[in-house]
């Protein structure tokens, strides 16, 4: 007979090897601190007037919350408004909001492919994805990260297989702050006819003319059948969205994705908060310009270093420790120095690859630097 004590206890020892291998995770307030290292509000709006403002005004119009669900009253005319400005940035006709963007990835890889279709993922894409698919009917096999001659022998080897074939990959994954090809998938598609899914949601404001993302800095947006985004970190505010080509994934999500219809859609502050995000991100090529050479900087003082490599420039640093202690020891000191960074750990990241997770925001300058790369090179040197 199940009681709580032996739940408790199963519970406990779970707990425990991962408390053994310093692997357990707790909430903790972020402490007061000079520099923010390891926060996705990469353009700051966070704290921008306009956006603040912007939000008060849907409280004073709306009310705090929307209320009810989006099929009952709470799809309202600030949601509609959002999308319009999401779907005029994105150049994509169709798109539909969600609470989240780890709901959105939820919703699309648990309803839109089928008993007989296919998804073919990248080996490191986000969680959401991984837990989409896990809860979909479609068969699905990951490809080594980023490897796109992987993925071409999975489509050869899966073509007459199955009705449709799915790829889904991040453009700039979250973690590892790298990006595949996109041009080399678009040449992929046209090839082999695939449904392209792109989770573009650490690339928005960095990447594209107007911080659209990279599929439009690679001009290949109009090749994606399904762009998935987040209103979490460079829009400063809470939600997620997918933007489509073919209206039928839209309705589809509409009908049959619980996660969409069972829940009080997301508060008029967050919707309006994005909107005027957007607009501040389309016109702020100037401080793109500014964070892309403090990145820049930060990624030669880094190869220098011996703890960088010059393939990739996106504002994701990912400073691979290896073992678990010295990570938390490295962003201990660095906390003590009022700077905080990610320390990521398995089963975040693979077992072995412990990182700190450094993303530069627009207000780092390259002095502001200098005391990371102090630390960094002081354990490097001892390391050997
Ligand atoms: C690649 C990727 N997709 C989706 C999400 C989920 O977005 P949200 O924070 O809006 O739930 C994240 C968040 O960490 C992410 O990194």
């Amino acid at each position: 007979m199940a009681s709580l004590e032996n739940l408790v206890e199963r519970l406990q020892l779970q707990l425990e090897d991962r408390r053994q291998k310093d692997l357990f995770r707790e909430l903790s307030l972020p402490v007061p601190h000079k520099l923010d290292l390891s926060a996705n509000d990469y353009f700051q709006l966070r704290t921008h007037p306009k956006v603040i403002q912007a939000s008060e005004n849907a409280i004073r119009s709306y009310g705090t919350g929307s209320g009810a669900s989006p099929l009952v009253t709470g799809f309202l005319p600030c949601h509609s408004q959002l999308l319009d400005k999401l779907l005029e940035w994105k150049q994509k006709p169709y798109g539909m909001l969600f609470n989240s963007g780890f709901i959105a990835n939820q919703a699309i890889f648990k309803h839109i492919p089928g008993d007989k279709d296919l998804v073919l993922a990248d080996k490191l894409v986000h969680h959401s994805v991984l837990q989409g698919m896990t809860s979909g009917k479609a068969k699905f096999l990951r490809y080594p990260h980023l490897n796109l001659d992987k993925l071409e022998e999975l489509l050869i080897k899966h073509r007459n297989d199955f009705d449709t074939i799915f790829v889904a990959t991040e453009s700039v994954f979250s973690m590892d702050g790298d990006y595949p090809d996109l041009q080399h998938i678009a040449a992929l598609k046209k090839k082999y006819k695939f449904i392209w899914i792109l989770d573009e949601a650490h690339a928005i404001g960095y990447w594209g003319p107007q911080g659209e993302g990279l599929a439009h800095e690679h001009k290949v947006y109009d090749q994606v059948d399904i762009i998935v985004g987040t209103l979490s970190k460079a829009l400063a505010s809470s939600g997620g969205y997918i933007v489509v080509k073919a209206r039928e994934f839209i309705d589809y999500l509409i009908n049959f994705s619980g996660e969409f219809i069972y829940s009080t859609y997301l508060a008029p502050a967050q919707a309006a908060a994005a909107e005027a995000a957007i607009e501040i991100i389309k016109n702020a090529e100037t401080t793109r310009n500014l964070l892309k050479k403090t990145v820049k900087h930060f990624r030669s003082e880094l190869i220098k270093i011996g703890l960088g490599s010059e393939e990739f420039s996106s504002q994701i640093i990912p400073i691979i420790i290896g073992e678990t202690e010295a990570t938390l020891s490295l962003k201990n000191q660095l906390k003590e120095k009022g700077i905080l960074v990610g320390a990521i750990r398995p089963p975040t990241v693979p077992k072995g690859t412990d990182r700190l997770r450094i993303s530069i925001h627009s207000g780092v300058r390259e002095n502001d630097l200098s005391e990371v790369l102090k630390v960094l090179k002081l354990w490097k040197k001892q390391k050997g």
